[in-house]
């Protein structure tokens, strides 16, 4: 009897909150993920996360740092705990399926300092079934108005030498190969050399985000963020010896801080997906689900579609950007050539760079600001007879800012620009941030910058324009909220495979960024490669079929055929781009492991049919796909593209083969990938 009224006491001291030391735990809806929190001796609160009772985050701390007041980690007390259940569905306007579950437990621990000036601080913990996410809130206070946060002190304790894939934590650039190390080996700063970078700067041992470790066990965790408004993007700082992670924010040179806030504020939250599978992190809605709601309300302005445009040639020096060159690619007739190629190709799309004055300036020169005119044609530019030509043939020009990373210039003209697009009809526009950032001082992961990249999207909402940003800021789901922000690049995306001095992205690349990158959102990657020696250093380094893969395992809303119409005129395997669908309905991942391989399959809403995309890294290998996953009784007219039997990444890139057969639900099938290679499958339901 007094046991029993001992642990009802307990019970009840903890709901009203006195007790320190006190382990307030949360489970997920199936409970396999557990989190566990409390405050120590000193008053400092901790986490500890566990994965089927197995420790996974061991005891790790959280607090800040400020300018002019003390640290705020200790002293604390818990005033009060709420937990709370949540489960609903919702729905993406485009996406890698229509449906979301978002169902997740909430633990709310309330807390303040025992000692004056007795501040406060709140943590949300959601615990889902695939990850955990927290963040901290500052609520509104007496003793506390503002803060200028010099660090936030967020710690992810490792219980092992976990295998990583990784790149540095760049305060202005992701566009770096992925490395594969243990924990204990990860070595930002000797990536700080590099070539082909128009900006970077690696401060210290700290790595970005995504980063996806796989434990001894076979476990898979990926750490990132969420939400990120208002605030600096987060690198996570090695500490190698206690195997040990904590958040080091992006910071400014130019006002000597990291984040400056009016209170009350949330932070990011700080998310951990975790799962056994591999092909289970890619499936994973959780960075989605940690957003708020659509805030736009009708977004159908914007279709999901492929593209082509005057781009790959710049960026292999067949024609320039700027016009003085003598060879600019953005002319009237060539703009022309490409709207009649994609209007007869099922290519919703046209991008077109270089045709705005300003390109003699924009790499290489100190004083960036005033060169970009964002609504002026070069002379040999007919805007309007562009858009004109365009809208008869039923594709629409996507617009091209760069902004030379000087955003001052770009605010300036923000409203101009976007208006000119609406009035134009032009419903995307692709955004660009190549250099280091004026004012000097700034990075493109800092506090303000984030708070230029959010204001380009809500402009680009109000002119019913989407955003596709190179150089951007991390993705974060912000897409869930503002359904606008459609794509992005932040990663060595393509285009490296035309100049970079390093040989282009290894095989491997994209079977790491499947796990790496994309988890945190639409990528711009821009694929489509069909030449694919281009000169004596460089070359795509994949097979032709590996391309059009990626087509399907890559995720965007807006999927760019990346080569030369010539280069595509003629080639059966063109088939394959001009049918693959763009917005799914169903997504499926079949099998995959970190770094070697991935097979994803998608279902193209309206349409019913299937889509499957297959990759490997450097090594060849054979992948079984069971098709239980279309619809019973119903037979797809499938076309298979897949490597030859002599095809290689290196040594014959372009062997591919052809076929087509009926498929049904209850067949399965096994295909080999070449090295470097890749499988396309186009599966039409059969009328
Ligand atoms: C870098 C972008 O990634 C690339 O796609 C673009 O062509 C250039 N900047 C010029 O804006
Ligand atoms: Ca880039």
């Amino acid at each position: 009897m007094r046991k029993v009224f001992l642990a009802f006491l307990l019970i009840w001291i903890s709901r009203c909150g006195n007790v320190q030391n006190f382990t307030n735990k949360i489970e997920s809806p199936s409970k396999n993920i557990s989190l566990e929190f409390f405050l120590n001796k000193e008053g400092s609160p901790n986490y500890l996360v566990k994965h089927k009772g197995l420790v996974t985050i061991d005891t790790s701390k959280m607090g800040f740092d400020f300018k002019d007041q003390p640290s705020l980690q200790k002293n604390l007390k818990i005033t009060g705990v709420k937990t709370k259940a949540f489960n609903q569905d919702w729905e993406m306007p485009w996406g890698e399926q229509r449906i979301v579950n978002n169902h997740y437990n909430e633990l709310i621990i309330n807390l303040e300092e025992t000692n004056p000036p007795k501040r406060k601080l709140n943590i949300y913990f959601k615990i889902y079934d695939d990850g955990i996410g927290f963040r901290y809130e500052f609520p509104r206070q007496d003793n506390l108005k503002d803060v200028i946060i010099m660090d936030e002190n967020t710690q992810f304790n490792l219980t092992g030498d976990h295998t990583c894939w990784w790149i540095p934590g760049d305060w202005d650039i992701y566009e770096h190969l992925y490395n594969t190390t243990k924990f204990s080996e990860i070595d930002a700063i000797s990536k700080q050399k590099h070539a082909n970078l128009a900006q970077t700067y690696i401060p210290e041992n700290a790595v970005n985000t995504p980063i996806t470790m796989r434990t001894d066990n076979g476990l898979h965790l990926s750490f990132h963020e969420a939400n990120l408004t208002d605030y600096a993007g987060m690198t996570l700082k090695i500490d190698k010896e206690n195997l040990s992670m904590t958040s080091e924010l992006v910071g400014s040179h130019r006002l000597k801080y990291k984040v400056k806030r009016t209170i009350p504020f949330v932070t990011p939250w700080r998310t951990i997906q975790i799962s056994e599978l591999a092909t289970d992190l890619i499936a994973s809605n959780l960075i989605v689900n940690l957003n708020e709601p659509n805030q736009l309300e009708d977004v159908s302005w914007f279709e999901p579609k492929k593209y082509i445009g005057i781009w790959w040639e710049m960026h292999i020096g067949k024609s320039s950007w700027d016009m003085a060159s003598g060879k600019h690619g953005a002319t009237t007739e060539n703009a022309k050539k490409y709207i009649d190629f994609a209007a007869k190709n099922n290519i919703g799309g046209v991008l077109i760079e270089g045709w705005n004055t300003g390109w003699e300036h924009w790499i290489g020169f100190e004083d960036r600001e005033g060169v970009f005119d964002f609504v002026t044609p070069y002379p040999d530019y007919n805007l309007d007879e562009v858009i004109q030509y365009s809208k008869e043939k039923g594709v629409e020009i996507i617009m091209h800012n760069e902004t030379s990373a000087a955003p001052r210039t770009y605010e300036q003209q923000l409203d101009t620009a976007f208006a000119l697009m609406n009035h134009l009809g032009i419903h995307s526009v692709k955004t660009g941030y190549v250099g280091k950032i004026i004012p000097k001082g700034e990075f493109h992961h800092g506090q303000w910058m984030v708070n230029h990249y959010r204001k380009v999207i809500k402009t680009g909402a109000k002119y019913k324009v989407a955003i596709n940003a190179h150089e951007p800021i991390k993705a974060t789901g912000i897409r869930r909220t503002y359904p606008n922000v459609i794509s992005r690049e932040g990663l060595r995306g393509q285009e490296f495979n035309a100049w970079a001095s390093d040989g282009g992205n290894p095989p491997e690349h994209l079977p790491i960024v499947a796990f790496t990158r994309m988890l945190s959102g639409p990528i711009d990657f821009t694929p489509g490669a069909f030449k694919i020696k281009l000169n004596e250093t460089n070359q795509i380094n994949t097979t032709l079929a590996h391309q059009l893969a990626l087509y399907v395992v890559i995720y965007s809303p807006i999927q760019m055929a990346c080569d030369l119409p010539e280069n595509y005129v003629g080639n059966p395997a063109f088939q394959f781009i001009r049918d693959v669908g763009v917005n799914w309905e169903y997504t499926k991942v079949l099998n995959g492991e970190v770094g070697d391989f991935v097979t994803i399959a998608r279902q193209e809403r309206d349409s019913g049919n299937w889509f499957v995309g297959s990759i490997s890294d450097e090594e060849s290998r054979e992948i079984t796909i069971n098709f239980d996953f279309l619809e019973s009784g119903k037979k797809y007219e499938t076309t298979i593209y897949k490597d030859g039997p002599d095809a290689h990444w290196d040594k014959n890139p372009t062997s591919i083969e052809i076929q087509n057969m009926i498929i049904t639900n209850d067949m399965e099938k096994t295909f080999k990938l070449a090295k470097g290679g890749g499988l396309a499958l186009s599966l039409k339901i059969s009328k």
